[in-house]
């Protein structure tokens, strides 16, 4: 699959976004190392506090079964400028990435900013010993 189709797939989960609180669709596509591919979307929740989002949906159903290590990850948000992972995400992409792992961030108009794990999460907790 080519590079490309990890955007298109980010912004058609995106379609699946359960989002009555915000109306803030966001979609994710998730590539593990071995090239296979998992989406989702956010899902809110009538007690805000317990809302998931697309990031972690897609990284949460992959872990689920049984991918654990990701090369890449594209981010679609339904808005003017890409959107920027929240706190969450970057800690949760830092326990399955490396630090150089490619973050594609894609508005509404399909206007990409590409930054890296690392880069989202300097310096980041990742063990207890
Ligand atoms: N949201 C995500 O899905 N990913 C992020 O990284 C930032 C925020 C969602 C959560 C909520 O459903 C909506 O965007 C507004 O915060």
């Amino acid at each position: 699959m080519v590079e490309n189709d990890l955007v298109s797939l980010a912004k058609n989960a995106s379609k699946n976004a359960y989002v009555p609180y915000s109306h803030f669709p966001i979609g994710a596509a998730v590539k593990t190392k071995d090239g296979k591919i998992f989406t989702g979307c956010n899902i809110e929740n009538a007690s805000f506090g317990l809302t998931n989002c697309g990031e972690r949906t897609a990284i949460f159903k992959a872990v689920s079964e049984g991918y654990t290590n990701f090369s890449e990850i594209a981010i679609y948000g339904e808005a003017e400028e890409p959107v920027s992972p929240c706190g969450a995400c970057r800690q949760v992409m830092a326990e399955f990435f490396e630090p150089s792992a490619k973050v594609t961030l894609i508005s509404k108009k399909g206007e990409t900013v590409e930054m890296t794990v690392g880069g989202l999460l300097p310096y980041s907790f990742t063990d207890l010993n």
